[in-house]
């Protein structure tokens, strides 16, 4: 077996290599502190593998994704979010009878308990919904606290993902002061999200077709990415033996964060602002520029991509296509193309390797269907649920997890005396 030295005040130790499917390397460093005395330093976890997972590769410098070995640009193009939902919790894409089941089950428990609905009214109108969806996930453990069985996960499992657009589309509709909108068992699992969030008991609302395969699209592509902070959060929250709704509760508080989910909201705040300032984009760019500012190009960058990101060429396409079908001309689209463009051939981003992300152009479609920027980081978490799912019971299923504890270099003061108040100066 090829092992890995290292020299540590003249001693030499040895640590096995691991190897994944797709030839990545790791030192298993399980044993080094019990060898040598020493811990791995690592703020950020940029260089460690915190598990083993066969659900999503991604190769950073070649600009791959795949969910269970199946390219995301094929998926994106061929298949559902359901089917996604299933393959990637399950392993293996759905046989027409397993697909059939599985949209049975979510389309059957859609509803949530009545009760639930004074949650919502418990919240200022001005919440932000990602504080709503996380406590309300959370909620949902009091009222189905059957945690234990693998019966009883695989339907927590299904009911989560059946409910979460449920209270994703009531937190809208309370934020704007509209009655509930219930499910529809008749509508697929986008159609009918769209429905509970723009139908009014008033009128008859006819789902759009264009709008309807672009959320689908959306939710794919958000679906799973690895070992990312919300997922990293799900698995960390789980590793104690914490229940799924609580686990995910808190991966949703993750997600919220600015660097993460919450930077689909900021990029179109940062267009908007650019538009507002009549197209001063060089003005934004020095800004960006300036470590001092603390301003970034939000929806560029990332920990893994280091060439494309291939969810954002997937939806700066989509972004033009859905805006072009449904007749709208965003002068946003226009802002974020330019600034793409500058920012590609400006060697502050070239050489830092700086590229679009997913949530660059995701919000100019969730404009397009006429939500306010601070749903777009409940759109992502809809779509990340599946992948969240997955990487926790990949770990619950796992005999060999462990609770997630990591340890710390002290950098604090040594050992000192307690000093009375009387003898400390101000
Ligand atoms: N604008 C300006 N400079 C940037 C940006 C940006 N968006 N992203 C990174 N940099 C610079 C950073 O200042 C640093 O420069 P230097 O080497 O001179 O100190 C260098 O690039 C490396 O950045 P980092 O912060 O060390 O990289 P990271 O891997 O820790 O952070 C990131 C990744 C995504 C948090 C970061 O690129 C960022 O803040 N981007 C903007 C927020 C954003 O779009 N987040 C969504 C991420 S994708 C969806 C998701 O999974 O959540």
């Amino acid at each position: 077996m090829p092992t890995a030295k290292l020299i540590l005040n003249n001693q030499e130790y040895e640590f096995p290599i691991i190897e994944g499917s797709e030839n990545e390397i790791a030192i298993d460093f399980t044993k080094l502190r019990a060898q040598t005395g020493a811990v791995a330093y690592d703020p950020g976890y940029g260089n460690t593998g915190s598990c083993l997972s066969a659900i999503t590769y991604i190769d950073g410098e070649q600009g791959i994704l795949r969910y269970r070995g199946y390219p995301i640009e094929q998926l994106a193009g061929k298949s559902t979010f359901v089917e996604v939902c299933y393959l990637l919790i399950y392993g293996e894409l759905p046989t027409p009878q397993q697909l059939a089941d599985f949209q049975y089950k979510l389309t059957y428990h859609t509803l949530i308990h009545e009760d639930m609905k004074k949650f919502f009214e418990g919240y200022p109108p001005t919440a932000h919904p990602m504080a709503i969806m996380s406590a309300v996930a959370m909620s949902l453990s009091t009222y189905y606290s059957n945690f234990d069985t693998p019966e009883s996960i695989d339907l927590n499992i299904v009911r989560l993902l059946a409910k979460f657009k449920t209270i994703a589309a009531f937190t809208y509709k309370r934020s704007i002061g509209q009655p509930f909108i219930y499910p529809r068992n008749d509508l697929s699992y986008a159609a009918d999200f769209l429905h509970m969030l723009f139908a009014v008991p008033a009128e008859p609302y006819q789902v759009s077709d264009v709008l309807t395969r672009a959320l689908d699209l959306l939710l794919i592509l958000h679906a799973d990415h690895e070992q990312n902070c919300s997922t990293s959060t799900v698995r960390m929250v789980g590793s104690s033996k914490a229940n799924l709704f609580a686990s995910i509760s808190a991966g949703i508080s993750a997600l919220w964060g600015p660097l993460h989910g919450g930077a689909n909201q900021e990029v179109i705040e940062m267009l908007q602002q650019i538009q507002d300032s009549g197209g001063d984009y060089h003005g934004f760019m020095d800004k960006v520029k300036d470590k001092s500012s603390g301003i970034r190009l939000m929806g560029f960058g990332h920990r893994v991509y280091k060439n494309f990101d291939p969810r954002a060429r997937i939806l700066k396409q989509a972004a033009h296509d859905v805006l072009d079908e449904l007749g709208i001309h965003d002068p946003l689209l226009d802002i974020a193309t330019n600034l793409e463009q500058i920012a590609l051939n400006d060697p502050y981003f070239v050489e830092r390797k700086l590229y679009p992300n997913v949530d660059f152009y995701s919000g100019i479609i969730y404009r397009a269907m006429g939500l306010p920027t601070n749903m777009f980081t409940v759109l992502f978490a809809l779509g990340r649920l599946p992948g969240w799912i997955a990487q926790w019971k990949e770990m619950h299923d796992d005999p060999a997890t462990r609770i997630n504890r990591p340890r710390q270099i002290y950098t604090g003061a040594t050992e000192r005396d307690y000093v009375v108040l009387e003898k400390r100066q101000d």
